[in-house]
């Protein structure tokens, strides 16, 4: 659904910035843009800056990090006092996912096993103009670091009301009959057992303050059957047969939850090393050289490109927003049409 939003453009200029932002809003924006922690920080991000304002028919609407946007008639975002949770969040879609919500008005908290990655996410999160984030170590294997995080969460926001699910790992890529149970086991332990830890604890927390949104990060690989990826696939299977179950068990509690399925997004590390892997696989269906591996792979898209992080973010941020709200137990999946029958 396309709505009308107001953009803010902040770069450095002239200290007569916050009143020409202040000036070009309208009296209703301007007295939200007052009283809204995101407006206040994107606009104390800006002093001594030019800030322009303008109407565009973009849902979201980013030009660069110093950019906030807001609902045109009410001065809020789509996000503007939500408390949005990652799983993954020191990752590649996580770290994407934490700054376009911030920057839509969300205080977002960041959990990850790497206290590298986390570390990156938040200097990349610095740059945003928004509210206060919170990054926390968590391994969603672990009882106790889950609902630690929670409790934590509970204690410095006193709710959540978005959750990102979208911790995963790939396993081996190897096929089925050498495949080390062990690695099969560790990947469910993780993108099945820990997502399923990470709803459960999410979700009682949600009932509590009202209800809130799930959204599952699966994987085209769960609808295709990738060769060499057994792990994989059935554990982002599972998840999604899991999104249609948990859907229902907590729309009740007006929680709904969803789903997102990626595949060949790109380019950078993961869509190489994903071609290197495969190439290497002993798998008869992948070539031995992982450019023509990636090649093959375009040629059965029909939109013949790759898709951006970017655009799994606003299919995320869709589902977890009002603009899904009639979604449930839904999956959405961006994937240029490779999957379609
Ligand atoms: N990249 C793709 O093309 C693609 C396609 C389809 C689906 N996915 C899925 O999207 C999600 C994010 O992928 P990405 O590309 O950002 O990968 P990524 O490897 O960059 O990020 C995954 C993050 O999950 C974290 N993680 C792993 N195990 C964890 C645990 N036990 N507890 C907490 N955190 C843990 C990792 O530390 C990492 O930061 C994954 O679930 C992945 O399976 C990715």
């Amino acid at each position: 659904m396309l709505r009308r939003t107001w953009v803010r453009t902040i770069s450095a200029a002239s200290s007569d910035g916050l009143h020409c932002a202040r000036q070009v809003l309208t009296p209703q924006a301007r007295r939200q843009s007052s009283t809204h922690d995101s407006a206040r920080s994107s606009f104390a991000t800006g002093s001594g800056a030019a800030v322009a304002a303008f109407a565009t028919a973009a849902t979201a609407f980013s030009l660069g990090n110093a950019t906030a946007v807001c609902d045109d008639k009410k001065g809020r975002s789509r996000f503007t006092d939500s408390v949005i949770v990652i799983t993954g969040a020191g990752g590649d879609f996580g770290r994407a996912g934490a700054m376009a919500f911030k920057r839509e008005g969300a205080r977002v908290v960041l959990l990850d096993a790497s206290a590298k990655g986390l570390q990156k996410t938040e200097e990349a999160l610095r740059a945003v103009p928004g509210p206060e984030s919170l990054a926390i170590t968590c391994d969603i294997t672990s009882d106790s670091a889950v609902e630690g995080a929670v409790a934590q969460v509970e204690k410095k926001f006193g709710h959540i009301t978005h959750l990102w699910n979208n911790a995963g790992v790939q396993g081996d890529v190897t096929p089925t009959l050498d495949y080390s149970l062990a690695d099969f086991q560790k990947v469910q332990e993780i993108n099945v057992v820990g997502a399923f830890r990470v709803i459960q604890c999410v979700a009682r927390s949600m009932r509590k303050t009202g209800g809130g949104t799930i959204v599952n990060t699966a994987s085209v690989a769960a609808l295709r059957g990738t060769p060499a990826m057994p792990a994989y696939v059935a554990s982002k299977a599972a998840l999604l047969a899991l999104t249609m179950t948990v859907a229902k068990d907590l729309a009740p509690d007006n929680i709904r939850v969803n789903a997102v399925s990626p595949a060949l997004i790109g380019p950078g590390f993961m869509w190489d090393r994903q071609n290197e892997l495969h190439a290497t696989s002993g798998s008869p269906y992948f070539a031995k050289d992982p450019t023509t591996v990636g090649k093959n792979k375009l040629g059965g898209v029909p939109m013949k490109r790759l898709g951006s992080i970017d655009e799994v973010v606003s299919a995320v941020a869709f589902l977890l927003s009002e603009d899904g709200g009639y979604c449930c137990g839904t999956n959405i999946i961006i994937d240029g049409g490779l999957a379609m029958r």
